[in-house]
């Protein structure tokens, strides 16, 4: 975001007197509709959600007060994208908890076996990294406790990733993969023989970076959990707990397009597991989910539904969303300009224990932003749309820049 007060005028006066931004009549008429509802609507609305939510609050609180400490009850999880920053953090993290829960005797089955499978392109870093977390916990005798396996695999090959994240039935699935285009020009770099051109910059075709950056993040997270969500469909009820998959999406897909095509892939994931959340909710009984076909008036509608029925019920499956924020010592967090002068900036260990708290406590929407960061992506994103170009051209908008 640019502050200096001479380019904001700048921007003003050209975003005023631009005439190569059409106003129509049938728009003005749009936005006036949207301020008549923003002002009435938007607050009442807003302010009952408050009041409902504050509700679920502590009616959640009594209840936990008499429930026991909430654990981490899967036995077996596999985390893609390992091998460096979060995904690894939540490995060690993970690890930690089993440990924890061993020694003071909590969680359901304490003492069985447990396996973590490690997924990465990269297998001398994922067996270095094995080879890390055993040592770090060897005094506690991790490996008598927990089966590290590591397995190396692209994400964008869908059948390798289907064998690989169905090879056993976990009970928990973590797409933590994914990539930005800085770090893919390296990687197209480093493939190239490290040409860059006179500037040092790197030399690749930018269509194919935009290309892969929606093969890893989009097609290559569908590639993992879609798999992992049809499994949980064989889950018996009766004996099993509900298998957890877990999206890692991004703080920044709530208005992603201000920070590029990784946003965007953001936006898309966060989106994409709200309408799995809640089509989970619809799923748990079959009488209703005919219903809800029965009165469905679309035929892109029905078809979907009647797709869903192959996915699990919600006692089979819990899905969960997870927006990290600013996480400083990882590979993408690097690629990120003053990254830690960022409010609510935080380390991978720091960001895999709220994550992993998140998930013990069995949130379905995991967020580590700072809430003013938060407030403000909303706030953007809820701005009537010639509101939203005139503050994100005026301000040269663009977080983490
Ligand atoms: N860091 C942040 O501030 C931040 C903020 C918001 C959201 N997130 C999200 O959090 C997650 C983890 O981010 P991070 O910062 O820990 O990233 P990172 O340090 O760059 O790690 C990315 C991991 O993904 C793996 N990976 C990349 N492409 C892959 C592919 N095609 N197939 C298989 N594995 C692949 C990498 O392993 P190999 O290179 O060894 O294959 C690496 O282990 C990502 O989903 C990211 O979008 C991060």
């Amino acid at each position: 975001m640019d502050t200096s007060p001479r380019i904001i005028l700048n921007n003003i006066k050209h975003y005023l007197f631009n005439r190569d931004d059409v106003i129509c009549p049938s728009h003005l008429i749009n936005e006036l509709f949207e301020f008549v509802f923003v002002v009435t609507l938007y607050p009442a609305v807003s302010f009952l959600n408050l009041m409902v939510q504050f509700f679920r609050f502590f009616y959640q609180l009594t209840l936990s007060v008499s429930e026991q400490t909430p654990t981490l009850d899967s036995n077996s999880i596999l985390i893609t994208g390992a091998s460096c920053g979060i995904g690894l953090s939540l490995a060690k993290s993970i690890c930690n908890q089993w440990l924890i829960q061993k020694r003071t005797k909590l969680g359901q089955v304490s003492n069985e076996k447990k396996t973590l499978t490690l997924v990465s392109r990269n297998l001398d870093k994922l067996e270095r990294v094995r080879e890390e977390i055993y040592s770090t916990f060897s005094s506690r005798n991790l490996k008598e406790l927990v089966d590290i396996q590591v397995r190396d695999c692209d994400i964008c090959d869908r059948k390798e990733i289907e064998k690989v994240v169905t090879e056993q039935d976990y009970d928990m699935v973590i797409a933590s993969a994914a990539t930005n285009s800085q770090i893919l020009s390296r990687e197209f770099s480093s493939q190239n023989g490290g040409k860059t051109d006179k500037k040092g910059e790197n030399i690749q075709d930018e269509e194919d970076v935009i290309y892969q950056e929606f093969q890893v993040n989009i097609f290559g997270t569908l590639n993992t959990v879609l798999p992992a969500m049809k499994q949980a469909k064989n889950r018996n009820i009766d004996s099993r707990l509900p298998k957890h998959v877990v999206v890692v999406a991004s703080g920044a897909g709530y208005h992603g397009k201000l920070m590029g095509p990784y946003g965007i892939t953001k936006t898309f994931l966060f989106e994409f597991s709200r309408m799995f959340q809640f089509i989970l909710n619809n799923n748990d009984n079959q009488n209703q989910h005919e219903n809800n076909l029965d009165y469905s008036s679309s035929d892109v509608v029905r078809n979907f539904k009647e797709m869903s029925r192959k996915y699990a019920n919600q006692k089979q499956l819990v899905l969960h969303v997870v927006n990290p924020a600013g996480v400083t010592d990882t590979r993408m967090g690097e690629t990120i300009k003053n990254l830690d002068k960022i409010p609510g900036s935080i380390h991978s260990n720091h960001a895999a224990n709220l994550i992993l708290g998140g998930l013990i406590k069995n949130e379905r929407v995991i967020d580590l932003n700072n809430s003013f960061v938060y407030a403000g992506l909303r706030f953007l994103n809820a701005l009537p749309v010639s509101a939203e170009s005139f503050v994100t051209n005026c301000l040269n908008l663009q977080i983490y820049s």
